[in-house]
């Protein structure tokens, strides 16, 4: 039985209310979004470096990365008609092309954080059918938002989702916060809710706040649902799953992974990244450099020219399993797994870890 709340963003309500957070570079594609859409949620494919996956990647960048976004969300689209979103970061170097193209497709929610997505109504040009969700780390960050679009656009976030530092990848936090209890999820919640609350009174209409970063089992969901969120968003959990696009060694590092072993990375973007430690992250905190050519700048704020390494192709060579070569991007439960399963066995256990829990 699921008793779950449904989650509505906008016209489209999902019974299931879990968001798969996108996972850039291959990590999220059609297969684990249209696996998590079919459950009942929302399914997100990760946009960062789909274009890499493409013959022309390094020659043609920027058609090949709009042209593989295309196929990808016709390929979702063809495998449920579920929930579809798309996870667009507004540091990446051709975030317009790839809203514009996501728009075009009707994909039916763009969720875009790692930058505050300021501009993201203005391509919308009068299609009514996709959904803008910024994904924020602050209250601060959601009163900008919210001020910024009423003024420019008259245009209403559909949803927020607030991530808390223990997520994966890129985080919106500096390096001394992400410990600091002040910056928790549930703190940082209570602030953003108090915030939409006000807005919701002044603009009447709802904004669903959804959490993300740390959020594991069906008691977690129970738990940060209570204090308010209308769902959560999920990554880490949803990596090992047979679904999952990743290589299955990418999965197994999962698997395998010691609590000690899920570390901060400083990443090349300017952010602090959370990863699992392996010989490769070891090899540059020792001074290494990998030699590499950067063809295209595709993340606006990546210092490429005194990086020690290409972190996009880094995280390509950990997606098709050369660990060697790569690392992979992790929350702090990363080390939890123990066995790779599907979406939909994963998606019963947490309905009946929900039902249990208090
Ligand atoms: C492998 C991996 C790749 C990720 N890539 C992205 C990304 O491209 N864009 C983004 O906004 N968030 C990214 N994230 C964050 C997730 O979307 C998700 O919000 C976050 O991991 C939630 O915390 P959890 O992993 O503890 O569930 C990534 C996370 C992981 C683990």
């Amino acid at each position: 039985m699921n008793n779950m709340n449904k989650l509505v963003i906008g016209n489209f309500t999902a019974p299931l209310p879990i968001v798969q957070g996108g996972m850039g570079i291959g990590i999220s594609l059609s297969g684990l979004a249209s696996a998590v859409a079919n459950q009942g949620g929302i399914g997100v494919i990760g946009v960062a470096g789909l274009g890499l996956f493409e013959p022309d990647a390094y020659t043609n960048f920027v058609e090949a990365n709009i042209r593989a976004l295309r196929k990808e969300i016709r390929k979702a689209r063809e495998k449920t008609k579920g929930i579809l979103g798309v996870n667009i970061m507004v540091a990446l170097s051709n975030f317009e092309d790839f809203v514009r193209t996501a728009i075009e497709e009707k994909i039916d929610i763009i969720f875009s954080g790692a930058g505050i997505p300021l501009n993201l109504p203005e391509f919308l040009s009068g299609s009514t059918h996709t959904k803008l969700v910024p994904i924020v780390s602050s209250a601060r960050a959601v009163d900008l938002i919210v001020k910024n679009w009423i003024s420019k656009y008259k245009y209403l976030p559909d949803a927020i989702v607030v991530e808390g530092p223990k997520a994966g990848g890129h985080l919106g936090y500096k390096l001394d916060q992400l410990d600091d209890e002040k910056f928790s999820l549930e703190n940082t919640l209570t602030q953003v809710l108090e915030t939409v609350k006000s807005h919701e009174e002044k603009h009447g209409r709802k904004i669903p706040v959804i959490a993300g970063g740390g959020i594991y089992t069906g008691a977690d969901i129970k738990k940060i649902m209570k204090m308010g969120a209308a769902g959560v968003q999920m990554g880490t959990r949803f990596v090992t799953t047979v679904e999952c696009d990743a290589s299955e060694e990418f999965k197994q590092m999962y698997i395998n992974a010691s609590q000690e072993d899920i570390s901060i990375i400083k990443s090349p973007v300017g952010m602090p990244g959370r990863a699992i430690k392996n010989d490769f992250i070891a090899q540059v905190e020792a001074g290494e450099k990998i030699p590499f050519k950067c063809p295209y700048h595709c993340i606006v704020t990546c210092k490429h020219e005194n990086s020690p390494y290409c972190i996009a192709l880094a995280l390509k060579n950990a997606q098709k399993g050369n660990l060697k070569n790569g690392f992979a991007f992790a929350g702090t439960n990363a080390y939890r797994a123990d066995k790779i399963i599907s979406v939909e066995e994963l998606v019963n256990q947490l309905r009946a870890e929900y039902n249990e829990a208090q």
